[in-house]
């Protein structure tokens, strides 16, 4: 099952079988380097697996983070979808969260994976807005989302520091 694609990029539904995969992507320190957590374990990337396979029920969000594919060679480079907010700064969101392995960074494909989550939000689950949380010093996330439409709207404190909300809406002209 296709969620959506690009030019790249196939975003497809996690399985538990992508665990391989997925592993020492999140266990690089790089890409988690902004993470409150830490580097993942191969456990905890196991129950963040089981977590998006429960996202994805109908009953429960009927959407979740998905897997990234490369089109060139069938290989899992990361994830890139949507996660409901019960309260960031007093109001429920859905947000826009991506993690790509290093070796894939720098030629686009993030942003190329926001557009097209962006657009399948908008456009086939009726979202009318969209936000992802930065914290200030991750100039790349920063940069991903204004590529994706994304404009800053205010500075929150989450997760115990400075996060930054950037958010874009449903409508004419999205970038
Ligand atoms: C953030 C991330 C997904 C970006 O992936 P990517 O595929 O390299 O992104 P893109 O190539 O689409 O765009 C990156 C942009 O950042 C720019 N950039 C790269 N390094 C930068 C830096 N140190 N400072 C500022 N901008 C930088 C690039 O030039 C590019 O912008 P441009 O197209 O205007 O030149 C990837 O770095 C990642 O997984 N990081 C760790 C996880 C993370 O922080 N996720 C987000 C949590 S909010």
């Amino acid at each position: 099952m296709v969620i959506t694609e690009t030019d790249r990029l196939v975003l497809r539904p996690f399985e538990l079988s992508d665990l391989d995969a997925l592993t020492p992507i999140l266990a690089d320190p790089e890409v988690m380097r902004f993470s409150v957590s830490g580097p993942w374990s191969r456990e905890r990337t196991l129950r963040f697996l089981q977590g998006c396979v429960a996202d994805y029920a109908e009953e429960r969000w009927g959407f979740g983070l998905w897997a990234v594919v490369h089109k060139r060679d069938a290989q899992l480079i990361g994830y890139c979808g949507l996660s409901r907010f019960a309260d960031v700064d007093g109001v429920a969101e859905v947000e826009i969260g991506f993690r790509l392995a290093p070796e894939y960074w720098g030629r686009g494909l993030a942003t190329e994976a926001v557009r097209a989550v962006r657009d399948y939000a908008f456009e086939h689950l009726g979202m009318r807005r969209l936000i992802s949380m930065i914290e200030p010093e991750n100039s790349r996330s920063i940069r991903v989302a204004e590529k994706a439409g994304m404009v800053r709207e205010k500075e929150i404190w989450k997760w115990g520091r400075p996060v930054l909300v950037y958010a874009v809406f449903a409508g004419p002209s999205p970038m």
